[in-house]
C-alpha cells in the first residue's frame, strides 16, 4: 500500500510537470523563487513591530499612496530573489513606476513577472491579513534585451500562472498554473509550503458580498440595484438574507471567497470619472481572475470578463467584480441588460422594474 504523504510545493510542481511535458524546469524554478520571496515577506510581517517594519517610509508610490515600510521591503525581496535566477525577461511592480529590467550581469529568461508585493498594506500596522499577488506571462518571442511596456500588455487569458500568498493566522500560497487551483500552507518548522487544499472549488451560489459601502453614493445604478436587493433580504426579490464582509485587503477577500464562496466588488464609481476603477489590472485583477475562473468562479469588469481585457498601460486601473459564478453573472446582467445562461430565465421578473405585474 502506498504511504500517503502531503506534497511540498516542489514535489507538486514535479508531478505537474510529469503530467504536462511542455512545462520546463525554469518555470518550476520561477514559482519556487516566488514562494521563497513570500516566505521571507511572511517572516518580516510576523516579526512586526519587533523588527521595526511598521509605519510609512515617507515615500508616495506610483499609485499616489503613502508607501509603507513593508511595501518597500517586500518589493526588494521580490526583485532581488527573481532578478538573478535566469527565468525572467523583466518585471512590473505596483511599487515602481518604471518596468524593472534584469541587470546585465544576470541571465535573462522567457517569462514576465507582474506583482503587488503587499496588497492591503494599510492593514499591516493593525495586524490584519495582507498578501502578495503575482501574475506570470510568456515574454513575446524575440525579447532578448530590454523589455518594453508593450511586452506586458497581454490579456489575462495569456497568463501561464497566477496566484497570491496570504499572510494571515497561517501563511498560504494559492496557485494556478492553468490546471485548477491548489492551496499550500507554510509549515513554519520545515519552511515548506505543503499542499493542504488540493483542487479548490468556489460554490456557484452565495449569500455573502464584500464592498466598501462608504462609496455607495458614488455607485452606478447596476451596483446600487444589486446591493439594494441583497439588503432587502428574505422579503426582497432575492428571497434570502445576505451577509456582508469588508477586510480592505483584496487578497483576504479573495481567499475567503476561494474557501467558502462570496462576491467581491470594487466597481467603477463616480468619485473620479476619469478612473476606470480602483484596482490594477495587471497584478491585481488578472491573477485573481485567473484563480477565480480556475476554481469555477468568475471575474468581470461588469461588462466583460476580466481575462479578456486588452491592457493599455501597465499600471491601468479596472472595475473588478469576482467570486461565485451566479452572483458575478447576475451583476454582469445588471450592467449589460442581458440575462445570463447560468441563471433561471425569469431573472428580470424578480425586480419591480421588470416585473410583469408589480
Ligand atoms: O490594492 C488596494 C487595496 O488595499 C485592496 O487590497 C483593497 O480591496 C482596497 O484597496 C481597499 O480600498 P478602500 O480603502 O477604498 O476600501
Amino acid at each position: 500500500m502506498p504511504l500517503t504523504q502531503k506534497l511540498t510545493l516542489a514535489q507538486f510542481l514535479i508531478e505537474e510537470r510529469q503530467r504536462h511535458s511542455d512545462a520546463a524546469d525554469d518555470f518550476d524554478n520561477l514559482i519556487l523563487n516566488i514562494a521563497v520571496a513570500c516566505k521571507q515577506i511572511s517572516r518580516a510581517i510576523a516579526f512586526g513591530a519587533l523588527a521595526g517594519v511598521h509605519g510609512t517610509d515617507g515615500v508616495v508610490n506610483v499609485q499616489g499612496e503613502q508607501q509603507q515600510k513593508l511595501d518597500a521591503i517586500s518589493n526588494n525581496v521580490f526583485l532581488s530573489i527573481n532578478e538573478r535566477a535566469g527565468n525572467l525577461a523583466g518585471m512590473v511592480s505596483e511599487e515602481m513606476e518604471a518596468l524593472y529590467q534584469i541587470p546585465e550581469q544576470y541571465p535573462r529568461g522567457k517569462y514576465l513577472l507582474s506583482f503587488d508585493p503587499i496588497d492591503g498594506s494599510t492593514n499591516i500596522d493593525v495586524n490584519v491579513s495582507v498578501g502578495s499577488i503575482f501574475s506570470i506571462l510568456r515574454a513575446p518571442e524575440g525579447v532578448v534585451d530590454a523589455v518594453t511596456e508593450n511586452d506586458f500588455l497581454q490579456p489575462g487569458s495569456k497568463q501561464v500562472a497566477g496566484g497570491y500568498a496570504i499572510y494571515g493566522p497561517s501563511t498560504m500560497l494559492v496557485l494556478t498554473v492553468g490546471n485548477g487551483v491548489n492551496g499550500f500552507t507554510l509549515d513554519p518548522d520545515s519552511g515548506d509550503f505543503i499542499l493542504t487544499h488540493p483542487q479548490l472549488r468556489i460554490p456557484a451560489k452565495t449569500q455573502e458580498f464584500a464592498i466598501n459601502a462608504s462609496n455607495s453614493r458614488f455607485w452606478e445604478p447596476p451596483i446600487k440595484r444589486y446591493i439594494a436587493e441583497c439588503l432587502e433580504g428574505e422579503a426582497g426579490p432575492r428571497g434570502k438574507n445576505f451577509n456582508m464582509r469588508w477586510v480592505a485587503s483584496m487578497v483576504a477577500e479573495a481567499h475567503r471567497i476561494v474557501m467558502r464562496g462570496g462576491v467581491f466588488m470594487y466597481p467603477r464609481d463616480g468619485r473620479d470619472p476619469s478612473r476606470a476603477g480602483r484596482l490594477r489590472l495587471l497584478y491585481e485583477a488578472n491573477p485573481i481572475a485567473f484563480i477565480m475562473e480556475q476554481a469555477g468562479g468568475y471575474a468581470s469588469t461588469g461588462t466583460q470578463p476580466i481575462l479578456s481585457v486588452q491592457p493599455s498601460a501597465v499600471h491601468q486601473r479596472i472595475a473588478l467584480i469576482f467570486g461565485s459564478k451566479e452572483e458575478v453573472d447576475r451583476l454582469e446582467s445588471y450592467h449589460t441588460g442581458q440575462s445570463p445562461s447560468s441563471l433561471p430565465d425569469p431573472l428580470f421578473r424578480e425586480r419591480s422594474l421588470f416585473r410583469e405585474s408589480a
